[in-house]
């Protein structure tokens, strides 16, 4: 395998991070196509915690080149911060991070209008706060800021004059309180910043076409899940990227257009933050149990996740949707010692048992179904089997899902991931 693309297969914070940063220990290039600092990946090395939210999950490994891709949307602010802090742990350098000279900037305006808007009550998505739908919005508006961009003041402030143009009377009208940066305020800022990211910045398409025709192993690292994709997620209630496997070739750029394999990340139960549709959703003890043991709050914004039963029809929708070839099934010690364990295998939709779901369908309007399993009591511990209950369980799933269970991941350090497939 050359090419492996890892993807969230649920509404995101699935355990990607972990996951990525142990497969890229294998590979040469990890590359971030899409979504921006609204991401978060949690890495423990060594006991030390780290939350990646720009940087790829690569960056940890010293052979490994990090690469963040023209799909993503980038404030540099948090990139510049974020470096820093890792800096602490690994030298980060234009050797091993480089950055597509054509990626989006989340500018101040972008932020501020994005709060703004959550707070006006009138359309709430229950974003992160960090600027991602309107940068998405300006970008395909034709008015985006580029990584680029920022490298000469008076294209940036004439640039920024366009991307003010209505926002200005927006802000004036709907948002008369917010206070606004002038555009030499933040031509100023941005350019300060442009001028400390330039060493990274790279011409990322053609890195990675030769590094393709090199043979080199390269890792896609999906944000945020499948079902926070713009096209196939929950809409409205989604993220302003197509965090599906087709994200990949947009963001990045795939040689050949082809990935070998598709490796899906799912919570062994589903979690969501923010508003929309949850049909498995546990609003009584379980979900509240789930969330204390699980550590169930937002790795960006510290917001509690709703917590529910796995949810095989959705399961199956992302495994259609990014042909997804297997999954790591994560998080399982969490349900150990459960006085009940549930799938949903199906739901309950206009009088029919349906198992398959299409982009179209309101998922606020199915009654989910579920198959009662005996709790399992495994201990995860070093040497770790699972049990018969528990093998019961991990059967089950796969012969729903019709892919394997390449990974199973039993706690937050590398030591408490196991691997049931080769990948690289
Ligand atoms: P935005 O991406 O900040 O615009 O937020 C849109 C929706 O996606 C909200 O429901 C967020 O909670 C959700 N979201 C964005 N990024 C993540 C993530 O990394 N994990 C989980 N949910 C996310």
């Amino acid at each position: 395998m050359q090419t492996l693309a890892i993807i969230g297969a649920q509404w995101g914070d699935e355990g990607k991070g972990k996951i990525t940063d142990l497969l890229s220990e294998k590979c040469d290039v990890v590359v971030r196509y899409q979504g921006g600092n609204n991401a978060g990946h949690t890495i423990i090395i060594n006991g030390v915690k780290t939350v990646l939210h720009l940087l790829p999950s690569g960056i940890f490994h010293k052979h490994c080149v990090s690469v963040i891709g023209h799909g993503v949307v980038l404030d540099p602010n948090a990139l510049l911060e974020e470096i820093k802090e890792v800096a602490l742990q690994i030298k980060v350098s234009p050797t091993n991070l480089k950055i597509a000279e054509n990626v989006t900037i989340v500018t101040s305006f972008h932020k501020l209008l994005d709060i703004a808007r959550e707070g006006s009550n009138t359309n709430k998505i229950g974003t992160t706060g960090r600027g991602i739908g309107p940068a998405y919005q300006d970008k395909v508006a034709r008015v985006g800021i580029r990584l680029k961009d920022l490298m000469n003041k008076t294209t940036l402030t004439e640039k920024l004059k366009l991307l003010f143009f209505e926002k200005e009377v927006l802000f004036k009208n709907l948002y008369p309180s917010v206070k606004l940066p002038t555009i030499e305020e933040e031509s100023a800022r941005l350019y300060e910043l442009g001028l400390l990211i330039k060493p990274y910045m790279d011409d990322t398409f053609s890195f990675l076409f030769k590094a393709h025709k090199e043979n080199k192993k390269i890792l896609y690292e999906g944000a945020q899940g499948i079902l926070l994709d713009i096209d196939y997620g929950t809409y409205p209630y989604v993220t302003s990227s197509n965090t599906f496997f087709g994200g990949v070739f947009t963001g990045a750029g795939v040689r050949g257009g082809k990935i070998d394999e598709v490796l899906g990340i799912a919570k062994a139960y589903c979690t969501r933050v923010g508003e929309g549709p949850f049909p498995t959703e546990l609003n009584n003890d379980m979900g509240e149990k789930i969330r204390q043991k699980g550590k169930e709050f937002g790795a960006t914004t510290g917001r509690k996740r709703r917590c529910g039963w796995l949810d095989i029809p959705l399961l199956k929708y992302a495994i259609a949707t990014s042909n997804l070839t297997s999954i790591a099934l994560t998080k399982i010690d969490i349900l150990s010692n459960m006085e009940d364990l549930k799938v949903c295998y199906a739901y309950k939709y206009q009088g029919e048992t349906i198992t398959e779901i299409s982009p179209a369908l309101d998922l606020s309007l199915v009654t989910p179904l579920y198959k009662d399993f005996t709790p399992f009591k495994d201990d995860f511990g070093s040497d770790f089997k699972p049990s018969s209950e528990l093998q019961k369980y991990l059967n089950y799933i796969e012969s729903e899902i019709q892919i394997p269970i390449g990974i199973l991941a039993f706690g937050p350090d590398r030591k408490e991931i196991k691997f049931l497939k080769n990948y690289f």
